[in-house]
């Protein structure tokens, strides 16, 4: 059985601290790296014992659908980061939208969403939920009166991301959160593209966070996970209960490559913020880019928002190409060191054609609506030297043709 890690809960931790030893258990082998309990079940040394844990009765483990310990180190370590009572993973980060979502739920419950969400998790709130007779309005996410003016006497939830994929648009979480709070409503945030050391929605006033885990925390593009963060009520009882029933249960040694991702995130996301705020200002003053959308500029309209909610402008960059589809495509099949994918948040800088890719299922006046046309172009920027993803930006950007 392994133990918890005598240390992990001392008081006063700095987050690069926390984030190397939190939620440690260590087995009777004292390994130095964190182990991977790649078990499904559990033997007891008794059936009374067996019995007792069933029970609750008894501290323990009893099967891997419902809790493991790989698992474990990494829910109290991110719970560290965030400042969260109780966490808990999910396989991957739509299951943990769709779980945070389902857990709480029914027939009859009304959900306000941010209109510009990654298109699977437009998918739940717009067709999804609907389905089961959960109705959903969409707003414009920076427009408070419409958050206001949407909420119904059967709203429960109100659920956004910030910053936007693609565009980079900011919801207010604290007004947002203080507006649904009003409601009775819950506050959840998919805070994928801050990271969570850009942003901290729950000291703002937002009720659970959702990860893909995908993205930064694993950070090096090798596995699918989610996480669900928020108060220990709403975790360990309404939201456990649905994973431990429906089973969307994350991987052993995926939980083990986040676990490890977290000790290096702070050093990552500082360099991939730091070479985005310079890139950004290398495409803003490029003469075949038309506009850049970057939370960290000052020419970002809502600058202000992001200088109060956001530690920094983050790592990703959207920007629109002087021209039409086929510049923007001459582009991204010009660019070396980038590479086409609609993925984010990993060591090798990305970029993506949102209009033909993550958000092609919307209709063109609907991407019209959210800001995406066809010379839109979102970069996820790696760890690479940033002088070489600008030059490998300026070769490509030199085949656009208008
Ligand atoms: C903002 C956002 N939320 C959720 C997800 C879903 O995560 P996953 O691919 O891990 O299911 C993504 C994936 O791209 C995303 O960008």
């Amino acid at each position: 059985m392994a133990g918890k890690d005598k240390s992990s809960h001392r008081k006063g931790w700095a987050q690069a601290t926390q984030l190397v030893h939190e939620g440690t258990r260590r087995s009777q082998f004292g390994e130095t790296s964190e182990a991977v309990f790649l078990n499904s079940g559990y033997v007891y040394d008794s059936a009374e014992e067996a019995e007792a844990r069933f029970k609750g009765e008894a501290e323990g483990y009893v099967y891997s659908r419902y809790a493991n310990p790989t698992l474990s180190m990494l829910e109290d370590r991110i719970c560290a980061l965030e400042g969260a009572e109780a966490a808990r993973c999910t396989a991957s980060g739509m299951a943990a939208v769709a779980a945070s979502f389902l857990c709480h739920l029914k027939a009859g419950d009304h959900v306000v969403s941010g209109r510009a969400l990654f298109g699977s998790c437009h998918y739940i709130v717009d067709e999804l939920l609907p389905r089961y007779g959960i109705g959903s309005t969409l707003v414009d996410g920076r427009d408070l009166a419409a958050w206001e003016e949407a909420v119904q006497p059967n709203t429960k939830a109100f659920f956004f991301e910030t910053p936007t994929n693609p565009m980079l648009e900011l919801v207010d979480i604290e007004a947002v959160a203080k507006i649904a709070r009003k409601a009775n409503a819950l506050t959840i945030v998919d805070n994928v593209f801050a990271t969570p050391l850009g942003q901290r929605p729950l000291p703002l006033g937002a009720d659970i966070v959702v990860y893909s885990a995908t993205k930064h925390i694993d950070g090096q593009g090798r596995c699918l996970g989610g996480l669900v963060l928020g108060p220990s009520k709403f975790i360990e009882e309404t939201l456990h209960t649905y994973l431990k029933h429906t089973g969307p249960s994350l991987s052993p040694f995926n939980a083990w490559v986040m676990l490890k991702g977290l000790e290096t995130l702070p050093l990552r996301v500082a360099r991939h913020c730091k070479s985005a705020a310079r890139i950004a200002d290398f495409l803003a003053a490029h003469a075949r880019v038309d506009r850049v959308f970057y939370p960290g500029r000052t020419d970002h309209p809502q600058h202000a928002l992001a200088k109060k909610q956001m530690a920094d402008g983050g790592p990703m960059i959207t920007f629109e190409v002087k021209g039409k589809k086929g510049d923007a495509f001459a582009v991204l099949n010009a660019m070396d060191l980038f590479k086409i994918s609609n993925n984010l948040g990993d060591a090798k800088s990305l970029a993506t054609h949102p209009a033909t890719t993550t958000h092609q299922r919307l209709s063109p006046e609907a991407r019209a609506e959210l800001g995406i046309f066809d010379n839109t172009i979102r970069l996820s920027i790696g760890l690479e030297e940033p002088a070489d993803l600008e030059a490998d930006l300026e070769q490509a950007l030199a085949a656009a043709k208008s």
